[in-house]
């Protein structure tokens, strides 16, 4: 299978809502929750694995985010599951800025 990478602009840091601190962008049918912690932009999978709800909705604080439906809190920097219900990492992207561009490195088959 012949994967390809490459970085993909999504969104512009004004783009993240200064109230909730997160932006959900759609990449080639993957769903992304952008964060903004304090000028430091970092991205993961939007989807809580737990269950059907959106990270990009849920609370963001010191560098973590609640899920909005059950409250399981991940690390946004690892994605590691650090308070339950949820138990399984999510997906971390890296993050590079070009002035107030974000890009995402993507994987594509
Ligand atoms: S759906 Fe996220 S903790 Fe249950």
């Amino acid at each position: 299978m012949n994967i390809k990478s490459y970085w993909k602009s999504v969104a512009s840091i004004q783009d993240i809502s200064p109230d909730t601190g997160t932006l959900r962008v759609v990449i080639d049918d993957e769903a992304i929750c952008l964060y903004n912690l304090n000028g430091t932009i970092c991205a993961t999978q939007d989807k809580c694995p737990h269950g059907n709800a959106n990270l990009s909705d849920g609370y963001l604080e010191n560098g973590t985010i609640e899920c909005p439906l059950h409250q399981g809190v991940f690390d946004i920097a690892t994605g590691k599951p650090i308070s339950p219900p949820v138990t399984t990492y999510i997906k971390v992207y890296e993050v590079k800025l070009e002035d107030q561009e974000i890009l995402i490195h993507v994987e594509s088959k």
